[in-house]
């Protein structure tokens, strides 16, 4: 009696601190990783437990704010907003978890009961229940609403019909999915297909990817722990899309190579695995944390390169004078090709952010194409889908920035689950000799 009223009593922390996540999130804006960022003093399980009830009920957000809507008989009040975070965790799992309705409604009214009102508990006991109920209802009315049936905001589901009128709903659909984890395996220790083996050897199922020499696509995503020689540097993270960018750069011995907007480095890394022989790789961020993770990221692969702490626009701050062979501009932007691996995006995104991601990136290319050596390339990246962003960003730098003094120029646009890759985009420019 005495462990089930203790594991019930955790269990219901336990929903709480995921309704305090999912509130800093809804409200206070701090991205999902921000917010869970204290979960690694839970055990191992919890925090498990947490990250998917954290990420679930974001992915789904938009969905479940509206089912709470409907269930509530009139709105909660401003200060009760924990209490709605509550509802909206609750609701997540009892639509996507494998916890029988019961326990998942009994977990949650113990929550509520933590927080000394008992008005809180009797209203959370309700709204699931009546869920569970008038399930069938809902879900009918649920289809005819947009907003609730893709889990996007208006905004942005607007957005991607203007640019994307064919392919919009396949777009959220992907997005609304859990995101594949796709492995990057360094060749300095074993070919793809000896690492594939030594996968399959520890119990792990994956394949080889045709258009990638190095990708490897797990069929299930596992803990970087139980990769064979992760610590070691044998492999890595990295999305096929994000893979593709060497490959763009068409890299050879002897290159000044510059990766303007460098950290957390996975293509930095990546650069220099695919040709070790690049006389210099110049590695710049203006994220101070983000470059200290990529020295961390460095050292596990024993990788070196020049990392420096700047805004790559300010070029008088850090270039020694030396044209770049190639320079990867893979640019801060709205990133909206990779929401299903950061759900929060939808949340926490705005419409007004592209015309500053824009305005952004038209201040990197505009600065860092004069230093780019004659012959040279210049690759520009995003993980977004906005045309603004890409495609009509291209337009732009032809026309008013690189000019006649251009030789060639071409572009790729990955949309997310393109053979089951983020979404991404790839433009290069060739100036002339
Ligand atoms: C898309 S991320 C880069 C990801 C990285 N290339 C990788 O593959 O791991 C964009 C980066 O641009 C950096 N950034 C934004 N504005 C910058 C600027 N003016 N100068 C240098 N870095 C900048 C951000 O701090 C962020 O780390």
């Amino acid at each position: 009696m005495e462990v089930t009223s203790s594991f019930k009593k955790k269990a219901g922390q336990l929903r709480l601190v995921a309704a305090q996540i999912n509130l800093s999130v809804v409200k206070d804006g701090l991205s999902l990783e921000k917010a869970l960022d204290g979960i690694s003093t839970f055990s191992k399980r919890d925090a498990a437990l947490l990250k998917a009830l954290s990420y679930g009920a974001i992915r789904w957000h938009h969905r479940i704010q509206w089912q709470a809507n409907r269930l509530l008989d009139r709105p909660l009040k401003n200060n009760d907003e924990l209490i709605s975070a509550l509802i909206r965790v609750g609701l997540y799992q009892l639509q996507w978890m494998r916890i029988p309705d019961h326990a998942a409604v009994a977990e949650t009214v113990s929550a509520a009961g933590l927080l000394g009102k008992p008005k809180f508990k009797g209203l959370v006991n309700a709204v699931l229940r009546r869920f569970l109920r008038e399930q069938k209802i809902l879900m009918s009315a649920m289809n005819k609403n947009e907003g609730a049936a893709t889990s996007h905001s208006s905004w942005m589901r607007d957005r991607l019909k203007a640019d994307w009128p064919d392919q919009w709903l396949d777009i959220v659909k992907v997005n609304n999915d859990p995101p594949p984890m796709w492995l990057r395996v360094n060749n300095k220790f074993s070919s793809r297909d000896d690492y594939l083996g030594r996968l399959e050897k520890s119990g792990i199922k994956a394949k080889a990817f045709d258009d990638l020499p190095n990708a490897l696509l797990l069929k299930e995503p596992q803990p970087m722990s139980t990769l064979p020689g992760y610590d070691e540097g044998e492999v890595s993270v990295q999305d096929a899309g994000a893979q593709l960018a060497c490959g763009f750069l068409n890299l050879e011995p002897g290159l000044k190579v510059l990766d303007a907007c460098a950290a957390p480095g996975g293509k930095s890394a990546h650069i220099l695995e695919t040709c070790p022989e690049i006389g210099k790789l110049v590695a710049l961020d203006q994220d101070k944390r983000r470059l200290t993770v990529m020295a961390e990221e460095f050292q596990r692969l024993d990788l070196s390169g020049n990392l420096i702490h700047s805004d790559a626009a300010m070029v008088s701050k850090w270039w020694d004078g030396v044209p770049f062979d190639r320079i990867l501009v893979d640019a801060p932007c709205s990133a909206l090709g990779i929401i299903r691996r950061h759900p929060d995006i939808k949340v926490l995104r705005r419409s007004a952010d592209i015309g500053k991601f824009v305005a952004i990136q038209r201040r990197l290319l505009k600065a860092l194409w004069p230093i780019l050596a004659p012959g040279g390339r210049l690759v520009y990246s995003t993980c977004t889908i906005v045309k603004e962003e890409n495609q009509y960003q291209k337009a732009w730098f032809l026309e008013k920035i690189s000019m006649e003094k251009y030789q060639a120029s071409s572009f790729r646009q990955i949309l997310p689950g393109e053979g089951n890759m983020d979404g991404f985009y790839y433009a290069w420019v060739d100036k002339q000799h």
